[in-house]
């Protein structure tokens, strides 16, 4: 049997650079995941993080580089098709749609998924297939049966933000892109998701973008350090916090205390 590390990467980003006029967002990027990793990618406000997750996904095509998903030459591909080859992301601000109840929301998501899969089926079964499949998402993801009928926008945040992860779950990808899902959580919100987390670990690649080291160095098995549009630094938790260039352009002393 391999090891993690003797596999190949799900995702091999090579010297991705993206510019927005004069200013360098992205500069040669390069980092790889591999099956199964939760590799953080952290990094100051601006340092570019977001820009290489819109790259990554297809939202933001680079200016140069190549990107390898599962294999596949993917720079140049659609979001479609990234999505098709196992890609999936979660945003930075809540994406889900506010008005619908929560199980429309998680039905929406497995019938985009699955849902030419049942078309032999006639519609009431289909329904109850669908059904069944949003309920086990639901569950996989820590989202309460009570909260099920409700709209989803009159969720608090931090359920809104774990159905948000459960939209993106639902396409069972190998590579999960995670941008910030903590942002704007209270201290029990971000301990639960960071549980939720915890418990899918291996079930799909995540390239973990966050800035509560409390869960990034919980949760990561490797983090990629950005700073004005450049990797610094890439390595264990153990190695990151260890790191002197680290130390001075990100993580102070708060890295000694994670
Ligand atoms: N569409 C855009 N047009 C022009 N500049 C942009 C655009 N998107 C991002 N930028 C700039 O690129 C730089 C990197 O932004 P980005 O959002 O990727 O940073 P980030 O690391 O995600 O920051 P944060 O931690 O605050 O979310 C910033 O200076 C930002 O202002
Ligand atoms: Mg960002």
């Amino acid at each position: 049997m391999s090891t993690r590390s003797e596999a190949s990467p799900v995702l091999v980003a090579t010297q991705l650079s993206k510019r927005y006029g004069a200013l360098q967002a992205c500069d040669q990027v390069s980092l790889s995941v591999l099956p199964g990793e939760i590799h953080a990618l952290i990094g100051p406000n601006g340092a570019g993080k977001s820009t290489l997750i819109n790259v990554l996904s297809g939202a933001v095509a680079p200016d140069s580089g190549g990107l390898l998903l599962n294999g596949r030459d993917v720079t140049r591909a659609p979001i479609q098709q990234r999505v098709a080859a196992g890609l999936a992301r979660s945003y930075q601000i809540t994406n889900i749609f506010q008005k619908s109840s929560v199980m429309d929301n998680l039905l929406i998501a497995v019938q985009a998924q699955q849902g030419s899969q049942f078309s032999f089926l006639r519609s009431r079964e289909r329904d109850t297939v669908l059904y069944s499949a949003a309920q086990a998402l639901a569950l996989e993801c820590s989202i309460d049966a009570s909260l099920w009928d409700l709209s989803a926008g009159t969720l608090p945040h931090g359920e809104q933000r774990k159905l948000e992860f459960a939209l993106a779950w639902a396409a069972r990808p190998s590579v999960l892109l995670l941008d910030e899902p903590m942002a704007g959580m209270g201290p029990d919100e971000t301990l639960r998701l960071t549980e939720l987390i915890e418990s899918l670990r291996g079930r799909a690649a995540m390239l973990l973008v966050e800035h509560d080291m409390q869960a990034v160095f919980r949760l990561a098995d490797r983090i990629s350090v950005l700073v004005y549009g450049r990797v610094i630094a890439t390595g264990t938790p153990e190695e990151i916090r260890a790191n002197e260039t680290v130390r001075q352009a990100y993580l102070g002393d708060e890295g000694s205390t994670c």
